[in-house]
C-alpha cells in the first residue's frame, strides 16, 4: 500500500510543482527561520538571477531595503501563526533595478495542519505603478486647467452680466431720451400755437398801452379819479405783458438738433449764468486751454449737462467748495472698445468736486433713470438718466470716476468733429 501512497504523492507533488513553476508571480517558500527554500522560474527572471542558487539559503528580508524590514518582519510572524496578509512594497531586483511590487504571504501547512514555512506570490507592479503615476500627474494637470477654465468662465459670466446690467441701463436712458424727445416734438406743436397766440397777445396790449400812455400823458385834462383809473389799468396792462412774455419763455420748447459746436466756447458761454445760480457758496472754475475741442452735438443739451453736473456736484459739497470744469482729448482703441463706447477719438468734459464721492451700489446705479439718494423734492434721479441718454444720441458716453469722501469727476466724452479740426489745421497752415 506504502509505493502506491508515495506515487500518490509523488504526483500531487509534480501538480503543484508544475502550478507554481507555470505562474508568471515570482513564487518563494522562506522556512521558520526566515530563510529561502526554493524560488520558481519566474522569480529567477523578475530578481535578475541567473541561477536559483544566488537566493535559496539568504534571509528573505534582507534582501529588502531596511525601511521595509518591520513590516516584512510582522508578515512573516503571522504567516507563521496561520494568518495570511498583503502589501505593496519595492525591492531592487539582484542586479539593483528598482522594482515595486505586490506580495501577498501566505502560510503553508505540514501534514498536521502546523504552519511549517511561509509561501510568498510576489507580483511586478513597477508598469502599472507608473501608469497610474502619470494618469495621476495628467490627472492633476487637468484639474489645474480646468479650475483655471472655470475661474474664467465666472469671470466672463460676470464680466457679461454687468456688461448687461449697463446695456439696461443704456437701453432705459435712451428711451427716457427719446420719450423726452418724443414729448418734445408734441410740446413743440402746441408751444407754437401758444407762443403765436401770446405774441399777438403782447402786440395788441402794446397797442393798449400805447393808446393809455397817450391818454395819461395829457392827465392835467383828467379828473382826479379818471387819472386813478387809468394807472390801475396800465398796472394791468403791464402785467399782462409780464404774462405773455412769461408764456412766450415758457413754451420755448426744444428738440435734440445736432451742429458743429466747440465745447470749452459752449461753456464758456454759460459759466457766469451757471456760477450765479449755483449760490455764492459755490466757486466754479473753467481751466483755460488754447486747444480747441470740436464736436457735433445738440448745444442746448450740453448746457443741460453741464448745469446737471455742476448741481450734483454743488449737491455733493453741500454747497460749499470748488468746482472745477476742464477739457481734454481721449482716444478708444480697438482693446477698449465695446458696444457702449465705440473706438476713435473723442473730446471731453469733465466736471469735478471734492464732495461726498460714491459709494458702489450709488456708482453702480447712478444712471438708472429716477434713481435717486435726495430727498423728496430734492431730486428726481432723472439728470444722470437724461445725460447718459443724451450722450449715447451724441454717439458719445460718460465716464465716472469716483472715491467715497474724496470726491467725484463725471467726463462726458463727445466723438471729435474731425471735418472741423482738418479745417482748423488746413487754415493754421494756410495762415502761416
Ligand atoms: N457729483 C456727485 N457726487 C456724489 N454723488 C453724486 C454726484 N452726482 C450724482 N450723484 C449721485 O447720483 C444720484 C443720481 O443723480 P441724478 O443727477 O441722476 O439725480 P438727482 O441729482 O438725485 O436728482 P435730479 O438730478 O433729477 O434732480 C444722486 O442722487 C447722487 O446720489
Ligand atoms: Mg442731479
Amino acid at each position: 500500500m506504502l509505493p502506491q501512497l508515495d506515487e500518490a504523492c509523488m504526483k500531487n507533488l509534480d501538480h503543484y510543482r508544475y502550478i507554481v513553476e507555470s505562474s508568471p508571480d515570482c513564487v518563494q517558500e522562506v522556512d521558520v527561520g526566515g530563510r529561502i527554500t526554493s524560488i520558481n522560474q519566474s522569480g529567477c527572471v523578475l530578481l535578475q538571477l541567473d541561477s536559483p542558487d544566488e537566493i535559496i539559503g539568504r534571509v528573505w528580508i534582507a534582501l529588502w531595503p531596511k525601511s521595509s524590514h518591520h513590516r516584512l518582519e510582522l508578515a512573516l510572524k503571522a504567516a507563521f501563526v496561520g494568518q495570511p496578509s498583503q502589501f505593496t512594497a519595492m525591492c531592487p531586483t539582484l542586479k539593483g533595478e528598482e522594482r515595486w511590487w505586490f506580495v501577498a504571504i501566505s502560510p503553508a501547512l505540514d501534514a498536521e495542519g502546523r504552519p511549517d514555512s511561509a509561501l510568498v506570490v510576489s507580483r511586478d507592479v513597477t508598469e502599472r505603478l507608473r501608469v497610474d503615476e502619470a494618469l495621476e500627474t495628467i490627472n492633476q494637470s487637468l484639474q489645474a486647467k480646468l479650475t483655471v477654465v472655470n475661474a474664467a468662465r465666472e469671470q466672463g459670466i460676470q464680466r457679461e452680466s454687468m456688461l448687461q446690467q449697463r446695456l439696461d441701463i443704456a437701453a432705459a436712458a435712451q428711451a427716457l431720451a427719446e420719450q423726452l424727445s418724443h414729448q418734445a416734438q408734441k410740446n413743440e406743436a402746441i408751444g407754437q400755437l401758444v407762443a403765436g397766440i401770446a405774441h399777438d397777445f403782447n402786440n395788441m396790449l402794446q397797442t393798449i398801452i400805447g393808446g393809455l400812455s397817450a391818454v395819461l400823458d395829457q392827465s392835467d385834462r383828467l379828473a382826479h379819479d379818471q387819472r386813478r383809473f387809468l394807472g390801475y389799468s396800465m398796472e394791468g396792462a403791464r402785467h399782462a405783458v409780464i404774462l405773455a412774455k412769461r408764456l412766450m419763455a415758457f413754451v420755448r420748447v426744444h428738440r435734440f438738433q445736432s451742429e458743429a459746436v466747440e465745447l470749452q466756447a459752449v461753456v464758456t458761454d454759460i459759466i457766469d449764468f451757471a456760477s450765479h445760480s449755483l449760490g455764492s457758496g459755490i466757486h466754479l472754475k473753467l481751466e483755460d486751454t488754447c486747444e480747441r475741442f470740436p464736436t457735433l452735438a445738440d448745444r442746448h443739451g450740453i448746457e443741460q449737462a453741464v448745469m446737471n453736473l455742476c448741481i450734483n456736484a454743488r449737491d455733493a459739497c453741500g454747497g460749499q467748495g470748488d468746482i472745477v470744469i476742464s477739457f481734454g482729448h481721449l482716444g478708444v482703441d480697438e482693446d477698449g472698445a465695446s458696444s457702449l463706447r465705440e473706438a476713435g477719438v473723442y473730446v471731453t468734459l469733465s466736471v469735478a468736486d471734492r464732495g461726498t464721492g460714491m459709494d458702489a451700489e450709488t456708482r453702480e446705479r447712478l444712471f438708472e433713470p429716477y434713481f435717486t439718494t435726495k430727498t423728496a423734492g430734492q431730486g428726481t434721479g432723472l439728470g444722470l438718466a437724461q445725460i447718459y441718454g443724451f450722450m449715447r444720441q451724441s454717439g458719445g458716453f460718460v465716464d465716472v470716476h469716483t472715491e467715497l469722501g474724496a470726491g467725484t469727476t463725471m467726463t462726458l466724452a463727445f466723438p471729435l468733429n474731425v471735418e472741423r479740426e482738418l479745417q482748423r489745421t488746413a487754415d493754421a497752415c494756410l495762415a502761416s
